[in-house]
């Protein structure tokens, strides 16, 4: 059961999202004293890293006890406009107290691989929250339609070969969360904002075509829970707009 919160729009959702991942930061350190979290690439989450930057959450946040992950990374130089590390520092690392051995990029651009990648992640006994968005296909993470890494039981990373974001080739090579990984974890937040978002945002929580075509929808954690956040533009087309479950 996927649980849905609708916010009227982008910033009211972005302040939302910051408030929710600290509530689960400060929750994971307070049962078990680390918060292991996967952060989503893409332009959405940005605002909210803006605001976990700041006040109040850049206090309230135990970052000394806290362990940052990617979802998914574009295999170009860390320093490169489309790095999902470079957004991600900038909007939010390089400005608060997190010491700097437990910021974990995919770095696939230099060299890291995905095996390199998975040991890491198999050194901690759980990844407390995954946060994704949400493309207008369907996709997540790096996630694509019909991606032969969909059918992928085994890895929880994996490398996706260029183009596979249908940009002709331009599109770099990528790394991925996998979904048989994902569906491990103890919480899943998908952050989605747009109306160019609201039909796969009804396809994802409503439809029933084959999830091979929309990616989204194999996000089913086997214990953890799966949240939505959505602003008004993004759910305009579901059924129920009412907060609540669906799925
Ligand atoms: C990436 C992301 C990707 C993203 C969606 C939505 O590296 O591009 O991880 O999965 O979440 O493409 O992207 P926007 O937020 O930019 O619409």
């Amino acid at each position: 059961m996927a649980v849905i919160h609708i916010h009227p729009e982008a910033e009211s959702l972005a302040r939302a999202a910051a408030r929710l991942i600290a509530q689960e930061a400060c929750r994971s350190v307070e049962e078990r004293g680390c918060f292991a979290i996967a952060l989503a690439g893409g332009v959405t989450p940005k605002r909210t890293y803006e605001y976990l930057a700041g006040p109040p959450f850049a206090d309230l946040l135990p970052w000394r006890s806290t362990h940052v992950f990617w979802t998914d990374e574009r295999c170009v130089a860390p320093s490169d406009p489309r790095s999902n590390e470079r957004m991600v520092r900038e909007a939010l690392l390089d400005h608060v107290p997190i010491p700097p051995d437990q910021i974990h990029p995919m770095r696939c651009g230099a060299g890291g691989t995905a095996a390199q990648y998975e040991s890491l992640l198999r050194t901690f006994p759980v990844l407390d929250l995954v946060l994704l968005g949400l493309g207008g296909d369907g996709h997540t993470a790096s996630l694509f339609p019909r991606s032969p890494v969909l059918h992928d039981e085994e890895r929880w990373v994996a490398p996706v070969p260029n183009g596979a974001a249908g940009a002709g080739g331009e599109d770099p090579r990528r790394m991925t969360l996998t979904t048989a990984f994902m569906n491990t974890v103890a919480a899943v937040v998908f952050l989605v904002s747009g109306v160019a978002k609201a039909a796969a945002v009804k396809q994802a929580l409503e439809g029933h075509g084959d999830p091979m075509d929309l990616p989204a929808r194999l996000i089913q954690p086997a214990t953890g829970t799966v949240r939505w956040l959505l602003d008004q533009e993004a759910a305009a087309l579901l059924s129920s707009t009412s907060e609540g479950e669906a799925g």
